[in-house]
This record gives structure tokens, C-alpha cells and sequence, in this order.
């Protein structure tokens, strides 16, 4: 399974780039509104860190004006991905795009229907948002469960990329659903890394290694 980062944060992603187990990047016009930086400055820096796919998301809901957003974006570095809502205009862009040979990032999918017809258009990516789905009572998981059976039935490539992660566990169970990728926010990195037996073993291990001198 692949590891993106959910964040526009620069010191978030050094920090996880430097351990080594990080293969791309996810951002939103929320988390680069966070940051309150220029979205292109971003992406850009971004890519100096990362050598992996860097979704970018178009504000406007218009295909020809999302195209023409992603021509510009797609300018900063050959790894940016283009995100784009999962709507009517999203996906005539999707189709231009994949056309066009631009990687895309389909995002705020929500049931199997919408991953399907995404996929059918020429995503690269579909971003099913489990957290967001939990949030209103519904089995997130159940619907990263439902596009891998989908995709792998009918040989489709597009690669699902299980997004609005809230904790460690979200991760685990979209590994064993088969997801392809999981693009975690920086605290769910820290919570997967910890363990209370792991700190409490290196200072019995160090302990001991100091009484026995
Ligand atoms: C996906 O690419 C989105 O950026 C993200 O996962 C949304 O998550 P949220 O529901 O925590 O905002």
C-alpha cells in the first residue's frame, strides 16, 4: 500500500518524507487556505520534497476553466495531479484531461456509483472519503470494500486512494480492503509510529544495558 500525506503543511511533510515511507501528496483548497499561502508557491515547494504524485485541486466548477486551472498547475512539475470534484463539469475535465495525458485525482466520492463513473472517464486517482461518511452514520469502509471488488472485477486501473483518514485504524482497514493508497494526515503518521510497549521496552532494554557495566 501506498502512503501519501494529506497536508499543504511544508514542516509536516519534511518531517514524514524523512522517514522514508512517504510516495505522494494530497492537498485541498482548505488545507492550502490553512497555510494561507499562495496555492502554486506551495505545490512547488512540494515538489522539492517529494518525488511522487502532488494532487493540486482546481477551484473553479466549470470543466473548460478546471482544464485550463490544470494546464497552469500541471506547469509547476510533471508530478502534479489534478483534483477535481466529483461532478457533472468534473468529469467532462477528467476526460479532457486524461485525453490530454494529465493525471487526475477525482475527489469528494462518496458511493461506488460515483468512483465507477470516474474511473470510466479517465481518473487516475478516486478519493473515497470515509472519515466524512462515519461523520453522518454511514460505514465508510464498507464503500472502500465496495470500488476495490468493483475495480478488480472488471480490470479497471484507476487506483483508489482512501482519503479523509482520522486515525490508525482507518488506515489498517484500507489495507486489508485493498486500497491502494492512503493519503493520512501528519497526526495519524504519529499515532500509526507509537506504541506504549515499544517506548517502555527501549528504557527497560537501556536500563539494563546500564546496570550490567
Ligand atoms: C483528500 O484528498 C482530502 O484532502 C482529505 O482527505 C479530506 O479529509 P477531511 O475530511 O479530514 O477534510
Amino acid at each position: 500500500m501506498k502512503f501519501f500525506i494529506d497536508t499543504a503543511n511544508i514542516n509536516e511533510i519534511k518531517e514524514i518524507a524523512e522517514w522514508g515511507i512517504l510516495d505522494g501528496v494530497t492537498t485541498n483548497p482548505s488545507l492550502i487556505a490553512k497555510e494561507g499561502r499562495d496555492l502554486k508557491e506551495v505545490i512547488r515547494e512540494i515538489t522539492e520534497l517529494v518525488d511522487g504524485p502532488i494532487s493540486a485541486e482546481v477551484i473553479s466548477l466549470i470543466s473548460e476553466e478546471m482544464v485550463e486551472e490544470a494546464k497552469e498547475l500541471v506547469k509547476i512539475h510533471s508530478n502534479v495531479v489534478i483534483k477535481v470534484p466529483m461532478t457533472e463539469e468534473g468529469l467532462k475535465a477528467v476526460k479532457v484531461l486524461s485525453q490530454m495525458g494529465i493525471k487526475s485525482n477525482v475527489t469528494l466520492v462518496f458511493s461506488a456509483a460515483q468512483a465507477l463513473l470516474a474511473a470510466k472517464a479517465g481518473a487516475t486517482y478516486v478519493s473515497p472519503f470515509l472519515g466524512r461518511l462515519d461523520d453522518i452514520g454511514h460505514e465508510g469502509m464498507g464503500l472502500i470494500r465496495e470500488i476495490v471488488t468493483i475495480f478488480a472485477m472488471h480490470n479497471i486501473s484507476t487506483e483508489i486512494l482512501s482519503a479523509s483518514i482520522r486515525h490508525s485504524i482507518h488506515v489498517i482497514e484500507a489495507a486489508k480492503a485493498g486500497s491502494d493508497i492512503a493519503t493520512v494526515p501528519y497526526a495519524v503518521f504519529k499515532q500509526m509510529l507509537k506504541h506504549p510497549l515499544t517506548d517502555s521496552g527501549i528504557e527497560r532494554f537501556l536500563k539494563d544495558w546500564e546496570n550490567a557495566k
